[in-house]
């Protein structure tokens, strides 16, 4: 299937990379308002495919089957409605939209024109988090009961359309998402400083899910890279840490209930567990080509994606809920 890809300044690139690379797609063409970013592309893939600058003349084509949008989300609504409504099946950077509303347009869109509409919730994809989902579905964990997440860096950028939160978080809230079976989140809460930023560069988002609770660090003015998360079971606890040679560890402690009336004295209700730890064998994938080669199949089988509008929605919620909240807690002067 033919693809072309829109925008072509930070992110874009690793997309083009990836679809090159897949047995999927074939690069059909890259488009960007910039041409000093084209040339960029031109460098690396020659004549092997077509440039362009306006990715309206390019809605009509009927070699083109799919779009991949990586530009920023003040600019995406309108580009990823004009694909939708050509019949042109989309693959959305995260975050699929601005707002929830938006995010409900381009899912009735899709459903008119009958194409689909893949959100790039990458970490989805991960080698990892599909090796937790195996864990977690087996029973070994227990329940889940709490995920506890660092994603925190000195920038590398500090964006203006965008909060930490909303870059950030929205990787961990996937991860919840696609973890609990697409739990919704009860009561969500945050607090955000703008720091240097023209929108939060530190945020601390806290969600109560209806059997498990969340805490999320997102930050863009930390001294110190972080990619960390915990994720609590009633029987075992996993940590993930991206940035580690193991990055996942199983840990076998918890805290066992001990029954009262076998207690002597009846003063210890609980005990604590520390168990073995292992770490699960991990291949080698690249997310992003996952997650391009899952949007390919499901426009072949014509299911919708793991990563669809509607993961994509109730987060969009927890993250229009938790925005709300750290306005309404904002300092007059800030
Ligand atoms: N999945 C991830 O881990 C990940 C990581 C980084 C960025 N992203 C996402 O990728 C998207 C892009 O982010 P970025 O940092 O690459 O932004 P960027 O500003 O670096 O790049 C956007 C590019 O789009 C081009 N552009 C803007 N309007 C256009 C138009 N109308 N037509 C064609 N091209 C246009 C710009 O010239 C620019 O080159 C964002 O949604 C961001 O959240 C995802």
């Amino acid at each position: 299937m033919n693809i072309i890809l829109i925008g072509y300044g930070y992110w874009g690139p690793n997309i083009a990379k990836n679809a090159m690379a897949s047995s999927e797609w074939n690069l059909k063409g890259i488009c960007d308002i910039s041409r000093e970013r084209l040339e960029k592309a031109k460098i690396l893939y020659g004549s092997s495919i077509e440039y362009y600058t306006d990715y309206v003349e390019l809605l009509n084509k009927d070699d083109i089957d799919a779009f991949a949008l990586a530009v920023k989300n003040d600019v995406g609504q309108k580009i990823a409605e004009d694909v939708l409504k050509a019949g042109k099946h989309l693959f959305m950077e995260k975050p699929l939209a601005k707002s929830v509303r938006d995010a409900e347009l381009l899912k009735e869109l899709a459903n008119d024109n009958d194409v689909i509409i893949h959100v790039d919730h990458i970490m989805v994809f991960h080698p990892v988090i599909r090796k937790i989902k195996e864990i977690l579905d087996s029973g070994e964990l227990g329940e889940l009961i709490y995920f506890d997440s660092s994603r925190v860096n000195l920038g590398p950028t500090i964006k203006e359309d965008v909060n930490a939160m909303w870059d950030l978080a929205v990787h961990d809230l996937a991860i919840i998402d696609h973890l609990s079976n697409g739990e919704n989140a009860e009561h969500v809460n945050a607090v955000g400083l703008k720091g240097y930023a023209a929108r939060e560069a530190l945020t601390y988002l806290t969600i109560q899910y209806p059997n498990f609770i969340a805490m999320l660090k997102s930050s863009w003015i930390s001294p110190l890279k972080e990619r960390q998360m915990i994720i609590g079971g009633t029987k075992k606890m996993i940590v993930f840490d991206e940035l580690k040679m193991d990055r996942l560890m199983v840990y076998d402690k918890g805290v066992n209930v001990i029954n009262r009336k076998n207690n002597e004295y009846g003063k210890y209700e609980v005990e604590i567990r520390a168990g073995d730890m292992y770490s699960p064998n991990i291949s080698m994938e690249d997310s992003l080509l996952n997650s391009l080669n899952h949007f390919a199949n499901c426009i072949k089988s014509k299911e919708q994606p793991i990563t669809g509008a509607d993961q994509a929605i109730r987060i969009l919620k927890v993250l229009e809920e938790a925005d709300k909240d750290i306005s309404r807690k904002r300092k007059p002067n800030e």
